[in-house]
């Protein structure tokens, strides 16, 4: 019998889990890096797709690689009828982050089930899931309200794509930019509950679209990326810059979590919340002032003099839901926004775990009993 003397970690926290190369967090100084290229350096000059690239290949694309990534992408955006036919017998009250962990399931009844290591296969399914799943979000969120999907528009880039099947408007093109950059924002962050989740998944050899899936799942929580949308029903409740104050020594005095706030890495004001307050005032000078962010920068500047001095500081999530609110995206469809950039990490983890695959097996403690008797059901007390 093996006999494991290990130390239990509750959150596994600081146990690796696997050894990679996509992407690298200094959480004392707030750096994060994809493939060793500083995300503000990617923010400022890449673009979603060539940056999910770079995740996946661990490379930056040749203009000839973009050009032909670009180009499959564009030709598998469209979702077979089944599947739309199958969102329409959907709860219209239901989450669409529930919606889209089904639809992206039953995507793997249509392709391949058991994942090969061949270049051609994994090619087809990133291209096929990148393609896809913005399409399965904006259909969702166009049958709920009783209307046909939009098809996707040809001559739209990826981003502007994707705000114009969930609006029906064609974005201008910073509104577009700027959703893009949020795409890359949320790509890949290491070892993360979706992401981890992701790899046990892949570990079995299970097919992309279950990895996918199950990756979904775990990012709904309100502790990963179910937080944007609670950050902006925070605010809402908040409703005005006095309220700020009690509102948050409420929440401190009675343990609460004051949403968008705190890491388990980030000791400092996450870097991608900062690109993203920049994002955010660059829409406001485009499309208006929003009222919520006065009280967001109030909500930052109280946790930071309350909490900042244990490490919690403003995370991903914070800023985000405010430039989501102004390109006119619902509040329960923030997570999925998350989602669908977070395919890229979810599938560069899945691709360098079936490289040297070995499934997960971890072990536990058992603090239960031994040898009890089995007492008949008319015994019990
Ligand atoms: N508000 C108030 N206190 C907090 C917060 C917060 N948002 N986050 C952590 N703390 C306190 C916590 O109460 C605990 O205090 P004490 O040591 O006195 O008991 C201490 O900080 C450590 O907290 P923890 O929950 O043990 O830390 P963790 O590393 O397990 O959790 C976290 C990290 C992100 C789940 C947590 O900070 C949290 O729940 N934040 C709110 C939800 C949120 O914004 N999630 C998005 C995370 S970033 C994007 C993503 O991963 O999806």
């Amino acid at each position: 019998m093996t006999e494991y003397t290990y130390e239990f970690r509750p959150g596994l926290e600081g146990v690796p889990v696997a050894k990679s190369s996509i992407s690298y967090v200094d959480g004392q100084r707030g750096i994060l890096e994809y493939r060793g290229i500083n995300i503000e350096e990617l923010a400022q000059k890449s673009t979603f797709l060539e940056t999910a690239y770079l995740l996946i290949w661990g490379k930056l694309p040749t203009r000839e690689e973009l050009n032909r990534f670009q180009e499959d992408i564009n030709r598998h955006r469209r979702i077979k009828y089944q599947i739309r036919d199958m969102m329409k017998c959907f709860p219209e009250t239901g989450h669409p982050m529930d919606a889209l962990q089904t639809a992206a399931a039953a995507l793997g009844l249509f392709y391949s089930r058991k994942a090969q290591l061949e270049e051609e296969y994994i090619r087809e399914a990133v291209v096929r899931l990148l393609a896809k799943i913005p399409t399965i979000v904006a259909a969702f969120a166009q049958i709920r309200e009783g209307n046909d999907p939009v098809q996707p528009k040809e001559n739209l880039n990826y981003a502007a794509n994707f705000l114009y099947m969930l609006t029906e408007r064609e974005p201008e093109p910073l509104e577009a930019r700027i959703f893009d950059v949020c795409l890359m924002l949320h790509a890949e962050h290491t070892m993360n509950a979706s992401t981890f989740s992701a790899m046990v998944t892949a570990s079995t050899l299970t097919d992309p679209y279950a990895v996918v899936a199950s990756a979904v799942g775990t990012l709904a929580g309100p502790l990963h990326g179910g937080a944007n949308e609670e950050v902006l029903l925070m605010l809402e409740e908040i409703g005005s810059v006095k309220n700020v104050r009690p509102y948050i020594e409420h929440c401190i005095e009675n343990k609460k979590k004051i949403m968008g706030f705190g890491h388990r890495v980030y000791k400092v004001k996450d870097p991608r919340a900062k690109i993203l307050q920049q994002l955010a005032e660059r829409l406001f000078e485009l499309t208006g002032y929003d009222e919520y962010y006065e009280i967001a920068l109030e909500v930052e500047r109280v946790v930071e003099e309350k909490l900042g001095h244990k490490g919690i500081h403003a995370n991903v999530d914070f800023y985000s839901g405010l430039v989501y609110r102004k390109l006119g995206i619902k509040p329960d469809l923030f997570t999925s926004m998350f989602a669908i950039a977070r395919v890229a990490g979810w599938l560069a983890h899945w691709k360098e775990q079936i490289s040297y695959n070995r499934i997960f097996r971890p072990t536990q403690i058992y603090v239960g009993e031994h040898n009890l008797p089995y007492i008949p059901i008319d015994e019990r007390s």
